[in-house]
């Protein structure tokens, strides 16, 4: 009767263990990315030359000129630059895009241009990072 007890209690200790010694990993979800400008059926197309670059060229090329920060953001270089520069731009997932989450609210970059710029360099992100 004794060792029976005993027995009973050693397997409930050792079943006690088995489960204490089971840990949790808990995966901790990525930061949402910045919602994506809404998609109009009549969207205008955007021109890389007609309008990315030149707010490159007029808000962010006193710090990202070559040999400084990159990318390199002066016209003539700056899609070459973004292009090597890898998950910089993401046409299959726009909104990863480095570049367009640095310049969207809450990037470190927003300070220096405007949302609207933001969504334009997306929706050219979207329309295929064309050189155009
Ligand atoms: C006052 C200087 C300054 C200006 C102006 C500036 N940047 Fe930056 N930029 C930096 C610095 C410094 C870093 C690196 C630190 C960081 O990522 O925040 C950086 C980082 C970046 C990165 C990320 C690079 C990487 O390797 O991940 C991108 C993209 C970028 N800038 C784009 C822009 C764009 C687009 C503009 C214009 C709207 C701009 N920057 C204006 C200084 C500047």
């Amino acid at each position: 009767m004794q060792s029976r007890t005993l027995k009973k209690l050693m397997t409930i200790f050792f079943v006690l263990f088995l489960f204490s010694s089971c840990t949790r990993d808990y995966i901790v979800p990525e930061p949402p990315s910045p919602p994506p400008p809404p998609i109009s059926p009549t969207e205008n197309k955007i021109s890389y030359s007609g309008e990315i670059q030149p707010v490159f060229t007029a808000k962010c090329t006193l710090c990202h000129g070559v040999g400084q920060t990159a990318p390199v953001l002066v016209s003539g270089k700056s899609y070459q630059s973004l292009m090597s520069m890898s998950g910089m731009v993401d046409t299959v997932v726009p909104g990863n895009s480095i570049l367009y989450k640095k310049m969207a609210v809450g990037g470190s970059m927003h300070q220096y241009c405007t949302t609207a710029n933001a969504d334009s360099t997306y929706k050219w992100i979207r329309q295929g990072a064309k050189n155009n």
